[in-house]
Formats: structure tokens, C-alpha cells, sequence
């Protein structure tokens, strides 16, 4: 392989534009070719961003052989059934989150990259900012002593209608999978699995959750406290309490470039920058993978992505959302 990565893009919609800004930014990549369903939307975007060539089928762009790996940026519905066409296809894939829409899912793409010994990835951005760095080390030093619990939520207020990606159920709407996922990736990342779930939603007429709130236990008797919801601006901060002080992620957590320690009532403020839109730490970390030829990320494997999606298809069980109707 070049030094240099060439990345394709599949389904250049909203987060497809912020990853384009950041894939400029780093000097180990270009962004070889960009695939729409529309050849035109396909073009105006390759302009934008500097794409060498664009296509206008996505299976178009899996055959490109000058392509090493594939973001895929469509709504998660169908991030499986890309995912497997382009590993079929010979290409590394970032996949965007939720990577699939249950274990089962994930199951078979892990399958599919491991039997072609192919890179694979979920696109969960906030493992590799600077602020989730540090905050793994102040955990690892146990900086606020044992830890106690955690409190995150993730809330906007959504005017988008019900045909939007949303709040569509046949498009993976609800606010579970697509904000939810991060306070319960923090969880993971500083507790593990729960041994014991519990989970309310309101649901929407389309039938996926505008509100949800979840209670996870764990086997040392820790507590997190989580939510998220479409219904209104929540403060979207995560806080971690330990028997010696706590550690704020600030607004909006999955993303925060400040961490507030508090230990003895002082407060301690840290400023940790993330480059441009914050997705060129996890371009960084493909591309060092790529190029020291790894299948997977040591710092997010594919069996956190599968812990992930476990905890999120059992809050689903908890909350009735179903997406086979
Ligand atoms: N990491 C993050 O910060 C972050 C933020 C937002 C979203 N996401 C994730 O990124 C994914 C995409 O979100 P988004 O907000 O960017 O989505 P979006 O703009 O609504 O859609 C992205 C693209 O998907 C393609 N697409 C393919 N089949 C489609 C279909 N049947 N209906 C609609 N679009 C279809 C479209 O591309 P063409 O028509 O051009 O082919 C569209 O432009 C989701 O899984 C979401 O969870 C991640």
C-alpha cells in the first residue's frame, strides 16, 4: 500500500461533509472518489472537496481499485449490506455509528472482514479526541478514586418532520440509536457491560423513541444514569462521581474540548483542542492502521462496537422499539 490512504466516500449527506472537511486535513490521505445515488450530487460534492474521480452507483466506488477504504456515511439501516458489499469487494471499510442495526448484523460484517482479512471500523469519532484520551487516563489513575456512577444525557430539539432520517422508522429513526449510542458508549468506556438494564422511552406516531432514559447496574454496585431525546435542548454533559471527586466532560460531551476535575471542592479546568471537526482523530487512526497493515483498531476493536450494540439492543428490548415493521 501507498503512503498516502485513498479514501472513497459512500453517501455524501450531512456528516459526510464534516469527515470531507477533516480528510483535508490530514497529510497521510486524499479522498480519492465520492459515490451517490445521484451522479450529479456525486459531482458537486467530488468538486467541493477535492474528490480525484466520482461515481454515481456505490457499487461503482467498491470497484474502484485504487480505493483503500470506504467511509460510509447513509443512514444506518444500511450500513450492513454496504459494509458487506464492499469488503466483498476487497475494501477496507469505516463504517459510520451505529455500525449495524443489532448484533446479528455486526456479527456478519465482522465475519466478512475477518474471513478477507480486511480493516473494519465503527465510525465512533469521540474514542480518539484529545478530551476521551485523557479522560481514559485520569480513569486508569484513578484520579477521583472508586468510581460511584455517571450521569450523561444527549438532547436536542428536533423540527424535522416524519419522513426524516430521524424519526423514519425504516431509515433507524428514534434517539436511542442515533444520540443515545453515545452516553452509553461512555458508560461501556468507563464501566464495561451492565450486569442489569433498565430503560423507559416515549415513542413517537412512527413508532422509534423521541425521549429515552436509561439505569444500568453494574456487578460492583456502580450506577449510570443516562438519556436521550429529540424533544428538547438537554444540557448533553457527562459527569463521573468517585469517592474522591468527579470529572465533567463539558458540552456537548462526545465531542468536549474541556474536562472539570473536582477534587476536595477544587476545581480544576483542562482545555483539550480536537483538530478541525473533531473526525481527524479517527482518520488518523485508519490510516495508522492501514498502514501498519492492522484489520482492526487496538483502541476500538470490534468487540467494544459488538458490547455497544448488545447494551443497545437490549434498552430496545426494554423500550418495545422494534424496526421489523
Ligand atoms: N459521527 C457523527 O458525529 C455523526 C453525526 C451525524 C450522523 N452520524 C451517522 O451518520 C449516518 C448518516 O447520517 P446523516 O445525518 O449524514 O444522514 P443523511 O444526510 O440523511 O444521509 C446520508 C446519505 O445517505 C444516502 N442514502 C442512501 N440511501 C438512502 C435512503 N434510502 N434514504 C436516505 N438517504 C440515503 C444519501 O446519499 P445519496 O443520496 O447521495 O446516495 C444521503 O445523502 C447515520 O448512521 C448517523 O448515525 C454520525
Amino acid at each position: 500500500m501507498d503512503k498516502i490512504i485513498k479514501w472513497g466516500i459512500l453517501g455524501p449527506g450531512n456528516i459526510a461533509t464534516l469527515f470531507a472537511d477533516d480528510l483535508q486535513l490530514s497529510d497521510r490521505a486524499i479522498l480519492q472518489g465520492v459515490a451517490s445515488r445521484n451522479l450529479d450530487k456525486a459531482r458537486d460534492f467530488s468538486s467541493t472537496y477535492q474528490s480525484h474521480t466520482y461515481y454515481g452507483s456505490y457499487e461503482e466506488l467498491a470497484d474502484d481499485p485504487d480505493i483503500d477504504v470506504i467511509y460510509i456515511a447513509t443512514p444506518h439501516p444500511f450500513h450492513c449490506e454496504q459494509t458487506l458489499m464492499c469488503l466483498q469487494k476487497g475494501k477496507s471499510v469505516l463504517c459510520e455509528k451505529p455500525m449495524g442495526m443489532n448484533a446479528t448484523e455486526m456479527k456478519s460484517m465482522f465475519a466478512e472482514a475477518r474471513a478477507r482479512n480486511l480493516f473494519l471500523m465503527e465510525g465512533m469519532w469521540t474514542r480518539f479526541i484529545p478530551a476521551t484520551k485523557k479522560l481514559l487516563q485520569l480513569l486508569n489513575e484513578d484520579a477521583i478514586g472508586e468510581l460511584l456512577f455517571m450521569r450523561a444525557d444527549f438532547g436536542f430539539k428536533s423540527d424535522a418532520g416524519p419522513e426524516s432520517r430521524l424519526f423514519k422508522k425504516s431509515l433507524g429513526g428514534g434517539s436511542l440509536l442515533d444520540i443515545g449510542i453515545y452516553p452509553v458508549y461512555l458508560s461501556l468506556l468507563a464501566f464495561g457491560l451492565p450486569h442489569e438494564i433498565k430503560a423507559m422511552a416515549r415513542m413517537t406516531k412512527s413508532g422509534v423513541d423521541s425521549y429515552c432514559s436509561m439505569l444500568f447496574g453494574y456487578a460492583d454496585g456502580a450506577k449510570a444514569v443516562l438519556e436521550s431525546t429529540f424533544e428538547a435542548e438537554t444540557p448533553t454533559e457527562a459527569t463521573l462521581f468517585g469517592s474522591r471527586g468527579s470529572i465533567k466532560l463539558q458540552s456537548r460531551f462526545h465531542h468536549s474540548e474541556n474536562i472539570t476535575i473536582t477534587l476536595n471542592g477544587e476545581e480544576q479546568n483542562l482545555k483539550l483542542p480536537y483538530r478541525g471537526n473533531g473526525y481527524f482523530h479517527e482518520i488518523e487512526e485508519v490510516n495508522d492502521c492501514l498502514l501498519n497493515k492492522k484489520t482492526e483498531s487496538s483502541n476500538y476493536p470490534l468487540q467494544t462496537s459488538l458490547d455497544l450494540i448488545t447494551v443497545l439492543d437490549h434498552v430496545r428490548d426494554e423500550i418495545s422499539l422494534s424496526y421489523n415493521s
